[in-house]
């Protein structure tokens, strides 16, 4: 009875609508999320290539040439249609800065799946002010609202207790372990997986 009701009240998008470029801005008038463009890679190298924002990520510190192939790469999938990834940059509101990288992609592997994936770091010298929490909420937002997803997730190193506080503060529920998940820095290490379904997040937006 519930999987039929929640699979009428939660359809599966028949076509996801073709979105580039796109800007999203927060409530709070603080940031926003916007498309990348070449010239933020010296921006883009003050994220990705700090070994401390790295340090419970997948990848080593990026060069300047990687974090260039890295928006080479976001920006041609955003141009895919239909988008299948957002990689989008954090910016502040009022000075336009570049403080972040976030990232919703859709899961394709099975036809039956309405959901995707978040990631997000942020510059270091922006940590503790509430950022990141506000970033997976433009995420959410982006995922639940604009493309009607049912379930979004987020993947975290178990060492990683800041991730697993902002995914569990934006209502992401922890799920549990994927052992072995990837081979980072040559060793495989397990991942622990947080989720956030549509009906648990209209839940807590009414509940606010
Ligand atoms: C994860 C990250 C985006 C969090 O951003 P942030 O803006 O610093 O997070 P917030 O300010 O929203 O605070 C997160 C919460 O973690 C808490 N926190 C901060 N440092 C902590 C620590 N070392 N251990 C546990 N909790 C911590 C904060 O107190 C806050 O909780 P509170 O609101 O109850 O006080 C940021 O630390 C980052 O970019 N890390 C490197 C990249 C990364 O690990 N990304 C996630 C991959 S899964």
């Amino acid at each position: 009875m519930g999987r039929s009701r929640c699979a009428l009240r939660y359809p599966r998008a028949a076509s996801l609508p073709s979105m580039n470029p796109v800007t999203i801005t927060s409530a709070s008038g603080r940031l926003a999320l916007r498309e990348f463009a070449p010239s933020d890679a010296p921006a883009l190298l003050r994220i990705y290539g700090d070994p401390q924002v790295v340090q419970h990520m997948s990848f080593e510190p990026r060069t300047l040439e990687q974090v260039e192939a890295t928006i080479a790469a976001v920006t041609a999938a955003a141009e895919q249609d239909p988008r299948r990834e957002f990689s989008l940059a954090v910016v502040r509101q009022d000075d336009g800065e570049l403080v972040g990288f976030a990232r919703l992609a859709i899961d394709t592997q099975h036809p039956g799946q309405n959901s995707g994936q978040i990631g997000f770091a942020l510059r270091a010298d922006q940590w503790g002010r509430g950022i990141g929490g506000e970033t997976v909420g433009l995420l959410l937002a982006l995922g639940f609202n604009t493309l009607g997803l049912y379930r979004i997730w987020g993947a975290r190193s178990p060492e990683n207790d800041v991730s697993r506080r902002v995914m569990d503060k934006a209502g992401m529920v922890e799920e549990g372990r994927i052992r072995g998940h990837i081979m980072v820095r040559g060793a495989y290490r397990d991942s622990v997986v947080h989720s956030i379904l549509a009906p648990e997040w209209e839940q807590a937006r009414t509940a606010r």
